[in-house]
Formats: C-alpha cells, sequence, structure tokens
C-alpha cells in the first residue's frame, strides 16, 4: 500500500468504547467506602491516568497520605470493582460510528493497533467482539512507561510491523496526544479541539472523515474541491501554518504570507514579508573547518510586516483567538490572484459587525501590495482600525538581529531598513474617509459607523537588488498605485491573471480534486518568478522560508520547462540571474581548487551555504542543469544575443570546471568521480549517470555554441585547445551500463551496495535524519528520481526496454523523500504504461502542497514540485518529448478524467492539445504551422 498513513493505532478509552463510566463506578465504590469525596469533576483528572496516579488524584483532593503499599492494595481492590462492573459493558459502550470506520480501514488494508494504558484492555475488546479489527493490542501490562512517554505507541508500530512515519494516532487524552507527538506521528484528538490543543486535527463524530484525506496526508477531511478556489472554512490553530503558506502571495519580487490582519499576540502565527534577494548572514561554527567550507549560513530575512489592521468597535478590539464569530471564511482566487477573507462579528455588547478584507500582491507592479479592509458595523458604532507595520520582524531561520531602521520620515510614510548588503525602502499610503492619526509606528483611523467603512492599504518596497534610485521608486510606485486605487489594481491583476491562465492554465475533467491541485501548483508557480535579472526563484519561492530562500537545480531542471512551453519570455531573466551570479561561481571553483566556474548548490546571492557538501557542493550536475536550461532556452526562443553572450561565458565557465574535475580512466573513459547525484543519500559516488549524460551533453552543447560564437565573430573567452578537451571528454565520457542486467547504474557502485527491506524505510520523508551516514552510503536505497530522472531528460538515448528495466528495478528502492522525485516517476511510469503508478505519483506531486502531504508546507510551497506538476501532465499522460528529431507526444487519459487540455509555445507557434478518450486534438492557435509525430506518426498542426 503506498498511502502516507498505513497503520492506525487506537487509544481505547473514549476512543473506540466507553469504559470511563466504569472506571468512575469503581472508583466511587472506593471512595464511598472510604468516605471520600468523588464526583464527575474529580473523576475528570483520573481520566487517561494509569491507576495510580489516578488513586493519587482522588487522595490528594480529599488530602490523605497513605503508605505506598496501602496505595497499591486500594488500587487493586479498585481493579477488581472494575473487572466486576465491567460484565456489565455492552454494544453501547461502543463509540458511535467507531465500528464502520474500524470496517473501512480494514479494507483499504491499513494496520490497526490498540494502545491502551489499561491493564483491562483485552477482556474489553472480547466482550464487545472488536479484538477482530486489531492486529495488535498494547495495553499497560506491556510497557514500563505511561503515556506522554511514546513506548507504548512505538511498540505499537513495531507490533504492527509499521515505521512510526506512516502510523497515526486517534486520542482522548492530552497525554496521549503528546506520546503521539514524542513518537513522530501524526495525531487526530477525538474530543473538542479546545480540550486538545496539541492534536493536529479533532473529531468528535467518525462519520466525518473522509478515508481517502485521512490515509494520503493524516487529515481529517480535505479543502472544498473548487475549480478555482482554495478555501479555508474552518479555523483551526494547528493549520494556521499551512494557510499562511497556501494563501502566500507573491510576485517573485517579495511575497508576503497568509496571516491573519489582525494580531494576536496569542497565536502562533509567522507573518514574513520575504523580499527577494534580500538575506542576512551568520558565521558557521565548523568544528575542524576544511578549505573550501562555506564561511556563513545565509537565509532570506523578514522584512517589515505590512498586512496588519487592528480592529475595535465601540472599544472592543477584535480578537481571532477568542472573538465569538458566526462565520469566517477566506478564499483565494486563482482566476484573479486575490485572496479574500469575510466573518461576521458578534461583539460582547451585542453588535453585528461584517468584515471583509481584500489583499493581493501585484503581478503588474512588482513593488506593490495592497489591502482593503471594509467593515460594515451598526449605525453610531465607533470604528477604529489600527495599521500596524512592524519595522522589524524575527525571521524563524535566523533570529539573531540582522535588520536596523536606518531611516523613517515624519509621517512614517517611508522608511528603510538595512542589511549585511542591501538597503530596503519600504512606504505605504492609505485611502479613507475619517479621522486619522498616526502615532509613531502606528496608522490610527476612527470614524463613525454609518454603512461602510472601508480603509484601502498601499505598500511599496524596493531595495537595492532594484537599483540605485530604489528610495524614489518605492515612493514613486507607492504613488502611482495609490492614485489607481484599490479596484484598479485589482482589475489589473486579474487581467494579468487571464493572460497566464490564456497561456498555462491545464483543463481537467473528470476529478475536481486534481484539477483544483493542479492549478494550485501552477497559481504559485507563476507568481514565483520575479521575472528580474538578478533573482531566481528559490525552493519555497517567497512563500516561506524552509528552504531560507535558497535556489537550487529546481529552477532549472523542475521550474523553467513549463515556463518556456508557455510563456517563454518569462526565461531570460531566470538564466541571467545566473549571468549576475557568476563572478561569485568563478570565486567558488577557486575555493574548490579548481578552473572556471562553480555555482553554489544552495544559494541566495551566490556563495555556497550548504555545509552539507557530501549532498550539495558534491552535486556537480547543477552546471549540466543550467546548460541544459539554456540549451533549450536558445532553441526555444533563437535569443542569439543572450546565448552567444552572456550564455556561451556561462556554459564555458562551467565546462572548464568539469572539464578539470574529470579524469580518464583506463578502459572506462572520461570519468567523473566523486560526485553525488541527484539521489542524496549516496556519497562520493564515481560516475554517476545522470551527471556524465548530462556533462557530455553540456559538453556538445558548449562546443556547438562556441563555434556558433567563432561564426558570429565574437572573440571567445577560451582558446580552441580548450575547447578540444570539452570536445573529447564528451567523446570518451563513460556512461556506466552493466551488461549482465542490462541496468543503466546510478554509479559505479550502487548495485554492489546493500540491499534494503524498503518495508522497514519510510516512504516520502527524508531519511538521513534517521540513519548514520556511514550506513546510509552503503544502502541501496535511493531519495528521489536519478536514473529515473535521466530516462526522462535524455529519453531518446534509451530504449523501452531499458526505460523498463531501471523503472522497474529503482522505483521499488527509491523512498520519494524530496517532492521533486514523484512527478519523474509519474512521466516515466506513463511512457510505459504504468498507468495506476503514473496517476497515484500524479496526484502526489498535484496534491502535495495543498493536501500538506509531507506536513511540511507550512515552511513554504515545494517550488520544483509545481513545475513537476505540470510535466507530469504536459510530458506524462501528454507523452510531450521534445527530442533532437522533434516534438511528438504520446498522450494517454488517466482513468478519472474524461478530457484535459492546455496550451504549449513551441518556437513562437502556439498551439492547444486537447485529449479525451476519442483521441488527442492538436490545434494551432497562433503563428506558423508545425510538424509533430503523435504516436509515432507524422502530423501537421495547422
Ligand atoms: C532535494 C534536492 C532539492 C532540494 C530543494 C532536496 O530535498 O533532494 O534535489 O534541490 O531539496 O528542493
Amino acid at each position: 500500500m503506498q498511502h502516507q498513513i498505513r497503520a492506525v493505532l487506537f487509544d481505547l478509552d473514549g476512543v473506540v468504547v466507553f469504559t470511563d463510566k466504569y472506571h468512575y463506578l469503581g472508583w466511587k465504590k472506593l471512595a464511598d467506602e472510604k468516605g471520600w469525596a468523588f464526583d464527575e469533576e474529580v473523576n475528570h483528572g483520573c481520566r487517561g491516568v494509569p491507576r495510580l496516579a489516578s488513586l493519587q488524584v482522588i487522595l490528594d483532593h480529599n488530602k490523605v497520605d497513605l503508605p505506598q503499599d496501602e496505595k497499591e492494595r486500594l488500587a487493586d481492590i479498585k481493579n477488581e470493582y472494575y473487572k466486576e462492573l465491567l460484565k456489565q459493558i455492552n454494544e453501547d459502550d461502543i463509540y458511535p460510528g467507531v465500528v464502520p470506520f474500524l470496517e473501512k480501514l480494514k479494507e483499504e488494508g491499513v494496520r490497526m493497533a490498540i494502545c491502551s494504558s489499561s491493564k483491562n484492555a483485552m477482556p474489553v475488546l472480547d466482550a464487545l467482539g472488536l479484538a477482530k479489527y486489531f492486529d495488535a493490542v498494547i495495553t499497560g501490562n506491556d510497557i514500563e512507561n505511561p503515556k506522554p512517554d511514546p513506548e507504548i505507541f512505538l511498540k505499537g508500530a513495531a507490533a504492527v510491523n509499521m515505521h512510526p512515519f506512516h502510523c497515526l494516532v486517534f486520542e482522548d487524552a492530552e497525554s496521549g496526544v503528546d506520546a503521539a507527538h514524542a513518537a513522530h506521528m501524526k495525531c487526530i484528538g477525538v474530543g473538542e479541539p479546545q480540550r486538545l490543543p496539541n492534536a493536529h486535527e479533532c473529531v468528535t463524530d467518525y462519520a466525518q472523515i473522509d478515508i481517502q484525506a485521512l490515509l494520503d496526508a493524516g487529515r481529517v477531511k480535505t479543502i472544498p474541491k473548487e475549480p478555482w478556489n482554495v478555501t479555508e472554512t474552518d479555523l483551526k490553530k494547528n493549520r494556521f501554518h499551512y494557510w499562511e503558506t497556501a494563501f502566500a502571495l507573491s510576485n517573485g519580487v517579495f511575497g508576503v504570507r497568509g496571516t491573519f490582519e489582525e494580531s494576536d499576540p496569542g497565536y502562533d502565527e509567522y507573518p514574513a514579508t520575504l523580499v527577494n534577494g534580500i538575506c542576512g548572514y551568520e558565521p558557521y561554527q565548523h568544528i575542524w573547518k576544511m578549505p573550501g567550507y562555506p564561511e556563513d549560513r545565509h537565509a532570506i530575512l523578514n522584512m517589515a510586516d505590512w498586512a496588519n489592521v487592528d480592529l475595535s468597535v465601540d472599544g472592543e478590539t477584535f480578537s481571532i483567538a477568542t472573538a465569538k464569530m458566526s462565520s469566517h471564511r477566506r478564499s483565494l482566487d486563482l482566476k484573479r490572484g486575490i485572496l479574500e477573507r469575510e466573518f461576521v462579528w458578534e461583539t460582547t455588547s451585542g453588535k453585528t459587525v461584517l468584515v471583509k478584507t481584500e489583499r493581493l500582491v501585484s503581478m503588474v507592479r512588482r513593488q506593490i501590495g495592497a489591502l482593503r479592509y471594509a467593515v460594515t458595523a451598526p449605525d453610531g458604532c465607533e470604528v477604529s482600525l489600527r495599521s500596524r507595520t512592524r519595522l522589524v520582524v524575527p525571521s524563524a531561520v535566523m533570529p539573531g538581529e540582522q535588520v536596523r531602521v536606518t531611516k523613517m520620515d515624519e509621517s512614517f510614510a517611508l522608511q528603510e531598513l538595512t542589511t549585511a548588503d542591501d538597503r530596503v525602502a519600504v512606504a505605504q499610503a492609505y485611502s479613507l474617509d475619517g479621522d486619522k492619526s498616526c502615532d509613531g509606528t502606528d496608522w490610527l483611523f476612527v470614524c463613525n459607523a454609518s454603512g461602510k467603512i472601508t480603509l484601502d492599504k498601499f505598500f511599496a518596497v524596493a531595495s537595492t537588488m532594484d537599483g540605485d534610485g530604489f528610495e524614489a521608486l518605492a515612493q514613486d510606485e507607492l504613488e502611482a498605485a495609490r492614485e489607481v486605487g484599490f479596484d484598479k489594481l485589482c482589475a489589473e491583476q486579474s487581467a494579468f491573471w487571464a493572460q497566464y491562465w490564456n497561456d498555462g492554465d491545464i483543463e481537467i475533467d473528470g476529478d475536481l480534486q486534481d484539477q483544483q491541485g493542479v492549478r494550485f501548483s501552477l497559481f504559485h508557480l507563476r507568481q514565483g518568478n520575479p521575472e528580474r535579472d538578478n533573482r531566481s526563484i528559490s525552493a519555497n519561492g517567497l512563500t516561506g522560508d524552509g528552504y531560507s530562500g535558497h535556489v537550487f537545480w529546481d529552477t532549472e531542471m523542475y521550474m523553467l520547462p513549463p515556463y518556456i512551453y508557455t510563456q517563454p519570455e518569462t526565461v531570460r531573466p531566470l538564466l541571467e540571474y545566473r549571468y549576475s551570479i557568476l563572478d561569485k561561481a568563478r570565486e567558488r571553483a577557486v575555493q574548490m581548487q579548481g578552473k572556471g566556474a562553480l555555482f553554489s548548490w544552495n544559494s541566495v546571492k551566490g556563495e555556497e551555504c550548504g555545509h552539507v557538501h557530501e549532498a550539495s557542493t558534491a552535486e556537480y550536475h547543477l552546471l549540466s542543469d543550467i546548460a541544459y536550461a539554456i540549451e533549450l532556452y536558445d532553441r526555444m526562443t533563437g535569443d542569439d544575443k543572450f546565448t552567444l553572450g552572456k550564455g556561451a561565458e556561462i556554459l564555458f565557465e562551467m565546462c572548464r570546471f568539469l572539464e578539470d574535475r574529470g579524469c580518464y580512466v583506463d578502459g572506462k573513459g572520461f570519468c567523473l568521480n566523486v560526485v553525488c547525484g541527484p539521489d542524496e543519500y549516496g556519497c562520493g559516488v564515481n560516475n554517476n549517470a545522470y551527471t556524465n549524460v548530462m556533462a557530455r551533453a553540456m559538453f556538445n552543447y558548449s562546443v556547438a555554441v562556441y563555434d556558433r560564437v567563432v561564426a558570429a565573430g565574437v572573440v571567445p573567452i577560451v582558446s580552441a585547445e580548450e575547447v578540444a578537451a570539452w570536445k573529447k571528454a564528451a567523446d570518451e565520457m563513460f556512461v556506466p551500463y552493466d551488461e549482465k542486467t542490462g541496468l543503466t547504474p546510478q554509479d559505479d557502485s550502487f548495485l554492489d551496495m546493500d540491499p534494503v527491506d524498503m518495508d522497514l524505510i519510510p516512504k516520502n520523508t527524508d531519511i538521513r535524519p534517521m540513519v548514520h551516514p556511514l550506513n546510509l552510503w552503503r544502502m541501496q536505497v535511493v531519495k528521489q528520481a536519478d536514473v529515473v530522472l535521466l530516462m526522462y531528460v535524455h529519453g531518446e538515448l534509451f530504449t523501452k526496454e531499458q526505460k523498463e528495466k531501471n523503472y522497474l528495478y529503482y522505483e521499488p528502492k527509491t523512498n520519494h523523500g524530496s517532492s521533486l522525485s514523484p512527478c519523474m516517476h509519474s512521466i516515466l511510469a506513463s511512457e510505459l504504461g504504468y498507468k495506476e503508478d503514473a496517476y497515484r505519483f500524479f496526484r502526489q506531486t498535484a496534491l502535495m502542497d495543498i493536501n500538506d502531504f509531507k506536513n511540511n508546507t507550512g515552511g513554504g510551497v515545494h517550488s520544483a514540485c509545481l513545475g513537476g506538476c505540470w510535466m507530469t501532465v504536459v510530458n506524462g499522460f501528454a507523452g510531450m518529448r521534445d527530442y533532437p528529431d522533434g516534438l511528438q507526444f504520446n498522450p494517454v487519459l488517466p482513468e478519472a478524467w474524461t478530457r484535459y487540455s492546455f496550451p504549449i509555445v513551441y518556437k513562437g507557434s502556439r498551439f492547444r492539445v486537447t485529449v479525451t478518450a476519442d483521441g488527442a486534438d492538436f490545434k494551432l492557435e497562433s503563428g506558423e504551422p508545425l510538424q509533430i509525430k503523435v504516436n509515432g506518426e507524422d502530423v501537421r498542426v495547422s
């Protein structure tokens, strides 16, 4: 079974059965005999607590002190009473709805266990005929440490032979919830959320549970399925960080997380306005510093938190934590790129207040964000709106003092913040009719309600990343935005997104959740692209700082392909970004005692930040990935100015580095030793197949670019001898192949590594924190698509039989520890006709963030996976391949769908692909007719 949740561990009392009343009656009998006070309230303290501890609760309540042996004697007596009382247990004592729920889980093949501190769990289950549902029963007799110690759940997981990562706990007591957390398991509280604040989610009725949502991501239900919206209907404290990411708005230049407008110190919110490229530094404390080790850790910083408005009505301040609300709803409108919110607040003095907010981060004016806060309160109420802009906001990933306020104008309209490298200007303006005053850092608006009161807040940010005139830029842009007004900004935003959906949407009929997941992915993918020459897209875009704002190969290999085939004009700046940090890459090559340029594996401004050098710096494939992106751009756009200029310079410097890194080995040829491929569980491997094939392609392409540069009469920065060396390296590149099995070995040693029982390895999570590196490096377990990725990216080099062999060999050894993995498996599975795998991996990709599949979306969206999502449909189901002999498609229709359709831009021609059960349709929408292949046949698209 491939679900994220594969075993469910239940507490017994209050979760599956109610033995509470028998415990109560047992204690009551004892207490009455002893003349102690005991009632429901005292009993509450005894719930979920072992026997002796329960007795202590009663003794404390009665201020009675007893020696230990007497306590034990009395606890045993109570137990005898309890056992006697249990004889009365009957079906009415089973938790309503739990039996159908257990049956559904059984049908899905989920393993189940009871993990109850009660020593009488087994007789209870037997008496009620429930024992048959459970593969294991762990009771108080089996453990030494009671909850909140994780022992009982860890034993439960072991008894059902499941890794804790794939277990989900149902608990009704706080100590049990804490025990589940301590066992690193997800936990659903059975009871009211106020009573179980630490549970991920709570239920009171098992019938509410959507089994697929539960098994997919350990949640009670999925969010409402809608074609163009993503909506939060329930306020769940433990889901705030998820929604902050899901509702994060960005334009690639800056982004703001979807926190509520009103402040509430009691709430664990993570507000962040992240400005692309603005980062802080902190020295690494290496225990033993080696040459080439990175000096500093760097991380994107939180800048001014501007999207705040506090509301008071007649002196009562609204608090999201405590306010009485008859409704609360937030919805991201993907069609227009606007976040909307609406709630009705019943104040303690009985006023009904309607609040509507709208927020946008403008894709048209990349310096601008705006929000509207509209209040409808009964006539005559005094409404005050306090707009806060917190200039210095702590960053979770770099909490030190990294940001200083260096300028503040009198009216508080323009401020300047300074970081280690940059200066950032933030400016704000308002529009509202009413009295206003400014008290230092906040603006206060006080109005008397007569109808609707609307506050529009405009925010501008610009930094030294935007050039010298950044302060004026912030001010001018702010002024312009204020002048056009909020409604016009919304209209512009809608027009921008309408254009994007025209150019890049994937329409899916047949499964609304798939449609929603795909659009949500495309939305976040598009809004991450800054389209500025000195900035790229980090692994989380600007939706969170989980990856500290670092840029990886994710951009070139996973995000850039969807952009190039939908809106190619957005791609050049991403390549310009690499050029802007080429000097840093040159410095890095020197630090690594190499030639040319080595781009840093993870970085904001070019300096290497990855301290796990074996799975960062060693991923030299990044260079060929950048080359792959340049080649793709070159082929699709024919932009010689870039390719033969900056592109060529980047390529030549990267070739210099990689050619120098390699060596010739007798019987093999040109080898790249001690590298790390995409599979980061390996270390210092020789001849990673992906790395070598990609390097060969880079050398060959660079040689061709060199010839074009010379033909154009430009003096290249490299000599003919150097270029000849790249040609030789390409011609003699060693690509591992195992004659015996017909497999492409991932590297020289992978096939000889220790085989692993994959049932013991958790899936969909990075296992590096769980296994000592010396053990991991020996294991035949793959983190993410590596050979499988190669079979897609350079599919033209492999036969179908080879692809089959490799897929069937590597997929079962892959734990998909990275979100970059399922998409590539879906694509290859589609090609090979493995329909179930193709669809399952597609769903994991498309629902990765919207379903919070890995439980870490709170840290930001998985940007590479967003691009991977586009690829699973276009390159996967539709089978699009852009091979040297031309563009081809091999479309299939997933069983769950009746139709899908998307546009493609290819070398200036735009056409639409539509796939239904009747076949595929290709329709030219603009540009020159195209010659393509569909299922191997020549087709003219006209
Ligand atoms: C993956 C890398 C990826 C990085 C950032 C890691 O877990 O293994 O391939 O570049 O995440 O997304």
